[in-house]
């Protein structure tokens, strides 16, 4: 989220960085060193050592809500891509639109050829997929209008609201990892603002019958390749790798189902729960192409456009080996 690869931006983020480091000298911060993630490191710094990259932690999990209260949710000006979703989700019920909750941990991030790396942040929020930013009637854009992120992390706030998203600073359980693990052996995870009664939690528990799984893990990916909108003409175009060594074997994508308790935008005001939500957790890292202007982006690989070769199968990939065939 927080970068871009003008000179501009580069001195700001590392005066940012040495400034912070400047004011925490000489201080105990017991904060920070009782905040040891447990997270993979980032795969992707050597490789695209000229861009951002970093590791997303990540509950994400479908909330069907009814096309009518998506209308009413979602900006008019936007169209919602229903043949979009259907080609991926053949059997998403009639008259009804995928909401997706993204509850993430970011992790090691590095502008590697540069010396920057960024502090962990943590991030929630309601993401609206498969819209119609550009009124052609195929290129898919998630509006992704408000999150709660990390309050103490400036770079991250002020770089998500220079999207104009709606920040909502918040502080976490658990503070520095994905989610944690409850007695009941549900995992938890819930951001919490530090000034209002605005929250999210996620409580889930990991499917054992893989074939009870809804959504195939292929819907997943093509959300969250979509590049992201909030209430300005710049789109963040995050290209999430599902598979590199941290979605196989003892990481590979957990199916789970469980509860989401809210009471954030656009559901702000009263608390709201939804039961029986399915989703996955996977740990993927991501190169990230900053504040571009979104007409640019018209039929890109990720957006569904002409051109767009990367025609998937449908099916229920949980069942299969992670790996090349994504
Ligand atoms: C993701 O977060 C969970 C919870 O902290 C952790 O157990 C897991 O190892 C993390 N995955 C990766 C690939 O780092
Ligand atoms: C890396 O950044 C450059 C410059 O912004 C961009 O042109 C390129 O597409 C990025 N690489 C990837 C893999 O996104
Ligand atoms: C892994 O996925 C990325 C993004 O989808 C792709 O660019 C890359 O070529 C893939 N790598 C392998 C080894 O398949
Ligand atoms: C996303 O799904 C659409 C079909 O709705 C497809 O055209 C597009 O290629 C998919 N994108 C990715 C990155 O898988």
């Amino acid at each position: 989220m927080p970068f871009q690869l003008s000179p501009f931006y580069i001195i700001a983020v590392v005066l940012l960085v040495i400034s912070s480091a400047i004011l925490n000298q000489g201080k105990t911060t017991p904060e920070l060193e009782l905040c040891v993630s447990h997270a993979q490191p980032n795969p992707l710094a050597e490789l695209f050592p000229n861009n951002a990259t970093g590791v997303l932690n990540a509950t994400l999990a479908i909330i069907p809500i009814s096309l009518e209260t998506a209308r009413r949710l979602i900006p008019p000006q936007y169209g919602i891509l229903e043949r979009a979703y259907r080609a991926l989700l053949p059997d998403f019920p009639e008259g009804m639109y995928p909401v997706m909750v993204q509850a993430a941990h970011d992790h090691d991030i590095q502008f590697r050829a540069y010396g920057i790396t960024i502090d962990d942040f943590s991030r929630v929020g309601f993401e609206f997929p498969f819209l119609d930013l550009l009124g052609d009637g195929y290129s898919s854009f998630r509006w992704a209008p408000a999150q709660l992120l990390t309050a103490s992390h400036d770079i991250a706030v002020q770089g998500s609201r220079d999207y104009g998203t709606i920040v909502t600073p918040a502080e976490w359980d658990p503070p520095c990892d994905a989610y944690r693990a409850l007695p009941n052996g549900n995992t938890f995870f819930k951001g919490k603002s530090i000034s209002s009664s605005e929250f999210i939690e996620v409580e889930m528990s990991r499917l054992k019958d893989l074939s009870l799984n809804p959504y195939p893990l292929e819907l997943f990916k093509n959300i969250t390749n979509q590049p992201t909108f909030a209430s300005s003409s710049s789109c963040d175009n995050m290209i999430r790798w599902f598979n590199t060594t941290m979605s196989v074997g003892e990481f590979a994508p957990a199916p789970v189902l469980g509860r989401i308790r809210a009471n954030a935008f656009p559901y702000e005001g009263t608390e709201k729960e939804w039961t029986a939500v399915y989703g996955v957790q996977v740990a993927t890292p991501f190169i990230e192409n900053n504040y571009l202007d979104c007409r640019t982006m018209q039929g890109y690989v990720g957006t569904g456009g002409p051109g767009d070769s990367n025609i998937v199968e449908g099916g229920n990939i949980f069942n299969q080996h992670m790996g090349m065939e994504l």
